[in-house]
């Protein structure tokens, strides 16, 4: 469906949202279109690129109206090579936790990484030139989601620091081929190092605003709760609103409930550190965290990207408990458990990532 891989998990075809296993998404640092996950509050919108406009408006001195052949031709060509990853990613381990109704069980798999080719949204905005008061930019897109608060079309909104970044871009291209239609064509936003829900797709307008985005996308949904917060009955804006992407790793080779032979084998994962922080060093144990060696970091296509990494480790007869944590440039680490970081639903799951298998 939608072009990806047959062993591509699937969990749900209306809307459609699906991420590769970990052995699908293992090795590669630029992910195949095939391969690449997919998160969707509705259905995909397939649009004419002839016909498509994109409006741009709010507080600005001069509104835009621009075709995709006039974005193309008024303003400079970027590729930037950047990781997406959804808020829900790794969620399945916070549902062992506790419930969390409603919520898909995402694995790993809710990030991909790709070369995205398109304008900077810092020239567009540029060109419509931005007002006095001007401190937030939202974007949106025709797909109506009806599990929305009310059922409403998807939206969201970053401030306008983060929007002037020159990495920001309206895409066109993903990995050198045109946007396929699910991940958004003909024109998506990509905001590198922030949370998938703010890289919207099939855009068409852009509005420069004193405030963040009012619709349920920004205000509701895509917020970290305490805990012990009543979700429902919290006010709109409360809790913290999610941007910048929390550090994470995971195995995604061996894959989780392998039996494997006793002896020497290669691991291998990812971790990402979201926005201006990278990715330091990885790191792995087979005894709960008691002690850990390092992981080799692999090269990286770039500041906007996850680190894939590998090791060798010798594997005792058992079940084995393969744990891995991440450091951050600024030299934070991932807490250990899955309950240290449970929330109402279920986003931005940092702990340790890993996999437990049966040797023998
Ligand atoms: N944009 C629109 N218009 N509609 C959506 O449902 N989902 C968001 C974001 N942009 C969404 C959207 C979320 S939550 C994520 S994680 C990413 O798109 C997923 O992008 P992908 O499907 O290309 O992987």
């Amino acid at each position: 469906m939608w072009g990806k891989r047959a062993d591509t998990v699937v969990h749900g075809v209306e809307p459609y949202n699906a991420e590769p296993s970990r052995t699908a998404l293992a090795g590669r640092s630029i992910t195949p279109l095939d391969t690449f996950y997919s998160r969707n509050h509705g259905t995909v919108p397939v649009l004419d690129p002839a016909g498509w406009r994109l409006k741009v408006d709010g507080l600005v001195d001069d509104a835009l109206d621009l075709g995709l052949d006039e974005l193309k031709g008024r303003f400079e060509h970027h590729t930037v090579a950047a990781t997406l990853q959804c808020a829900g990613n790794r969620r399945a381990a916070l549902l062992e936790v506790r419930d969390i109704p409603g919520e898909d069980p995402w694995g790993p798999g809710a990030t991909s990484t790709a070369r995205w080719t398109g304008v900077s949204l810092a020239d567009v905005l540029a060109a419509a030139g931005i007002a006095h008061g001007a401190a937030h930019v939202a974007f949106e897109a025709p797909d109506r989601a009806e599990a929305a608060s009310p059922p409403q079309t998807y939206g969201a909104s970053i401030p306008l620091a983060k929007a002037q970044g020159a990495e920001v871009l309206l895409a066109w291209g993903m990995n050198g081929a045109d946007l396929p239609p699910v991940h958004g064509a003909p024109v998506r936003v990509v905001v590198p190092g922030w949370i998938g829900a703010r890289s919207v797709k099939w855009v068409q307008r852009i509005s420069v605003l004193s405030e963040p985005s009012a619709g349920y996308f920004q205000a509701v949904a895509y917020r970290l709760m305490p805990a012990d917060a009543d979700y429902d009955a919290a006010p709109p804006g409360a809790g913290l609103t999610l941007g910048p992407v929390a550090l994470s790793c995971d195995v995604l080779v061996p894959d989780d409930h392998a039996r494997l032979a006793a002896g020497s084998h290669d691991v291998r994962g990812y971790a990402y550190a979201g926005d201006d922080r990278g990715v330091a060093r990885v790191e792995i144990s087979l005894d709960g965290g008691a002690g850990w060696a390092q992981a080799e970091l692999e090269a990286s296509e770039g500041p906007w990207c996850w680190r894939l990494w590998h090791a060798r480790v010798d594997l005792p007869p058992g079940e084995v408990r393969i744990s891995v944590r991440a450091w951050d440039t600024t030299g934070a680490t991932q807490p250990a458990t899955a309950s240290q970081v449970w929330n109402p639903k279920g986003y931005a799951n940092s702990s340790w990532g890993g996999v437990t298998l049966t040797v023998g």
